[in-house]
């Protein structure tokens, strides 16, 4: 019997990794599993929002009463953000987007050749920036996956990018960031607020998120 705080909210999650083709066959990528993002989605959902979750390919089970959009790259991500963003109130990026995409696509299976091979890459929008750019009413919550300086760089994307929260995670920290079911994190507001959080289930760590929210 969960309090409705978020009662008549739009709430815009996005979660897991995006993919990003080489060719028919290969394809970059990382290691989030998208268990950040989905506890939120469903804790918002839970807490009487109107949830809509875009996500990258995971192998969860997609949460009933969430409108669920599937995506595979960093573009088609930032395209259906955008298009959700104006008529949201709240937007929590747990994703993990490529920040590059290879510049060409071979249409065709690269063959291998006797010696190394190179692949160039290309930048890829910062979905985040750009919502932070636009952004007349709605709260931004980004988050920022760190090996070092964790504070210092999670605050610098949250004043870079227009943010009102930023939930920081050290991904190189045991039990904390990518794939398992846990994590650790700081939360920094742009009021200057800043709170440390001990290791927890990140069905935990959503509840707290969404706390630090209202
Ligand atoms: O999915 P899990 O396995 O449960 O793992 C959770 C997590 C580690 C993925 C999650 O807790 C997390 O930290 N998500 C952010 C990962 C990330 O991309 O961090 P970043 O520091 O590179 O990016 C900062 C912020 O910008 C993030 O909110 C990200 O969604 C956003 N971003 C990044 C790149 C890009 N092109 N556009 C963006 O909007």
């Amino acid at each position: 019997n969960k309090k409705k705080d978020f009662k008549g909210k739009d709430v815009l999650i996005t979660a897991g990794p995006t993919l990003e083709a080489i060719d028919p066959v290969r394809y970059i990528t990382n290691h989030s599993s998208g268990k950040m993002g989905y506890s939120l989605a469903e804790e918002a959902r839970d807490r009487g929002a109107n949830v809509t979750l875009i996500t990258g390919p995971t192998n969860l089970q997609k949460p009933s009463g969430v409108k669920v959009i599937d995506i595979k790259t960093t573009e088609e991500m930032y395209e259906q953000t955008i298009k959700y963003f104006s008529s949201t109130n709240i937007l929590i990026k747990a994703a993990a987007p490529s920040d590059y995409r290879p510049l060409y696509y071979s249409k065709n299976k690269i063959k291998k050749s006797e010696g190394d091979m190179s692949i160039e890459f290309t930048r890829n929008p910062d979905i985040l920036r750009k919502c932070g750019e636009i952004k007349k009413a709605q709260k931004i919550i980004g988050f920022a996956a760190e090996t070092e300086h964790m504070e210092e760089y999670a605050n610098g994307k949250m004043k870079n990018k227009n943010l009102d929260m930023i939930v920081a995670n050290n991904i190189s920290e045991k039990g904390a960031g990518f794939k398992g079911d846990t994590n650790k994190a700081i939360i920094l507001k742009n009021d200057g607020t800043r709170k440390e959080y001990p290791l927890m289930s990140k069905k935990n760590l959503a509840k707290i998120i969404l706390d630090n929210i209202k």
